[in-house]
């Protein structure tokens, strides 16, 4: 029923929700960081590439399947064909899971913005770290040792899903409202970062070890991988958000212009970004008289540890700076989070014609307490092994599928059609030919890869179980989904 969908305000209130969808906190630690490991400056050209050949050609699939059907991705796969409903629901399964430990993660978030106001976490690397690990999340020896909730992780938890309702319960004329300032603020805050950053002593040698490039990583493959790994995790690929997004823009709207603007705005952010943090840990690198290689840690320690640590070093106004920080993460986050929960609760309205405001609690709730074993003590760990499986595995598995769903089932050329009709700027054969040939050409070969790397070695240093336990996740996610898919709907 078209007529009656909920509609965007504006189209910058659509761009503003996807910009905020993208923009999230994988743009802060994740894409820095990952970003020198992989040859510095010259990480920037497979990067480039990566958003060219994958990231924006699926982008634009995905905002045609959501314009073109005025459906969420279960019942939109189903009436582009009508087997592949159950990958709609995949994708679904995938970004509900992925909701509840960006979440918790968030909930951290909550918890060191209240001792912002005190730096808490000392000026030491040991305190630092000791706060994480000891204060914050009391962490376990061992996946298998959960140790009981962490209360003010729950605590953090809980206000976070609040946060999520409150944002989505009215529609998605009042989310484009409060997308404005969920861009806006983190942007603003990220250019006082970079100022502060950048007029730091030290600040330059930390610049030159985030961008001097080392052309010889453009000889690994997998280098290559973390190119193309980043672009679908930082654009919010394959996981449904934008199919929902684009089922809200009004018949005749323009798709190509629109996911031109989003990728870019959304991988300048990122560039941007990388200044404040590398400037900063130039900064620590100094105070502490060590190289910035010593400093950086990878991945979560760097927001939760090694950054407030430098914080903690600034010669003015470290608790401001700490509180600021701590808000980005939140304001960054919090649109990337409620565009994780808005497909889930759409693909149920969708499917079986329920009221929204009956699903939308339903759904934070079950989002809450699914969340729980990772606000326990063993919870990081299960973090790190959930997000592991599932964007590696999930998301190059839902993009394959999309492509030949798309560029084979239905025919690229016909969506192509579709697309040029109603854009601003025509696209291509060049589509055609990366929607069925190279982007799941590289899927596959990245799946494979994945696949053969996994059996030999395991993930990440744990005990093998937890391995077997994510890939068997992932395998019952994809059967819950057929089920899922054969249940009948309302229409
Ligand atoms: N892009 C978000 C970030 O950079 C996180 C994210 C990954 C996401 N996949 C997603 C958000 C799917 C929404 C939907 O933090």
């Amino acid at each position: 029923m078209a007529e009656t969908r909920e509609r965007w305000s504006s189209r910058s209130a659509f761009l503003f929700a996807v910009i905020g969808s993208a923009i999230g906190l994988g743009n802060v630690w994740r894409f820095p960081y990952i970003t020198y490991e992989n040859g510095g400056g010259a990480f920037l050209i497979p990067y480039l590439i990566a958003l060219i050949t994958a990231g924006i050609p699926l982008m634009i699939l995905e905002y045609y399947v959501g314009h073109f059907t005025q459906s969420a991705p279960p019942t939109a796969f189903k009436k582009i064909w009508h087997r592949a409903e159950w990958a709609g629901w995949f994708a679904i399964l995938l970004i509900f899971i992925l909701s509840t430990y960006y979440c918790t993660i968030m909930g951290w978030s909550v918890n060191y913005l209240f001792h912002s106001f005190s730096l808490g976490w000392g000026n030491t690397a040991e305190s630092v770290s000791s706060f994480f690990n000891n204060s914050i999340l009391q962490l376990s020896e061992s996946p298998s040792a959960f140790g009981g909730i962490r209360l003010p992780i729950v605590g953090g938890l809980a206000l976070i899903w609040l946060f999520i309702y409150l944002s989505l319960f009215k529609g998605v004329e009042t989310l484009g409202k409060i997308v404005y300032f969920t861009v806006i603020i983190p942007w603003l805050i990220i250019v006082v970062m970079v100022v502060r950053g950048l007029t730091l002593p030290g600040a330059m040698e930390g610049i030159k070890f985030y961008l001097t490039p080392d052309f010889s990583a453009l000889l690994k493959p997998k280098v290559w991988l973390a190119a193309y790994g980043q672009i679908f995790f930082t654009l919010s690929l394959a996981m449904g958000t934008l199919i929902v997004y684009a089922s809200y823009l009004h018949e005749k709207s323009d798709i190509t212009v629109n996911a031109f603007l989003t990728s870019i705005a959304n991988c300048l952010t990122s560039f941007v970004a990388g200044f404040a943090v590398f400037s900063t840990l130039g900064y620590l690198a100094q105070s502490l008289g060590v190289s910035v290689k010593d400093v950086t840690t990878s991945g979560i320690g760097l927001a939760f540890v090694t950054y407030p640590m430098a914080i903690s070093l600034l010669p003015v106004a470290a608790r401001f700076f700490a509180a600021l920080f701590f808000l980005l993460l939140l304001t960054l986050g919090i649109d990337s989070a409620f565009s994780m929960t808005e497909p889930v609760v759409e693909s149920i309205v969708d499917k079986w014609r329920l009221k929204k405001k009956y699903v939308l609690p339903v759904v934070c709730v079950f989002g809450f307490l699914i969340g729980l074993p990772f606000t326990t003590r063993a919870g990081l760990y299960w973090i790190d092994i959930a997000d592991h499986f599932i964007t590696n595995y999930g998301i190059t598995t839902v993009g394959f599928l999309e492509c030949i769903v798309i560029g084979y089932v239905l025919g690229a050329k016909k969506a192509r059609t579709y697309i040029n009709q109603v854009s601003e700027m025509q696209i291509g054969i060049w589509w055609d030919i990366f929607i069925k040939f190279l982007t799941p050409a590289f899927l596959g070969i990245s799946l494979v890869f994945q696949f053969v790397n996994f059996i030999r070695k395991g993930y990440g240093g744990y005990p093998i179980w937890t391995t077997y336990i994510g890939m068997g996740f992932i395998v019952v996610l994809a059967i819950a989904a057929i089920i899922l898919a054969k249940r009948k709907g309302a229409v």
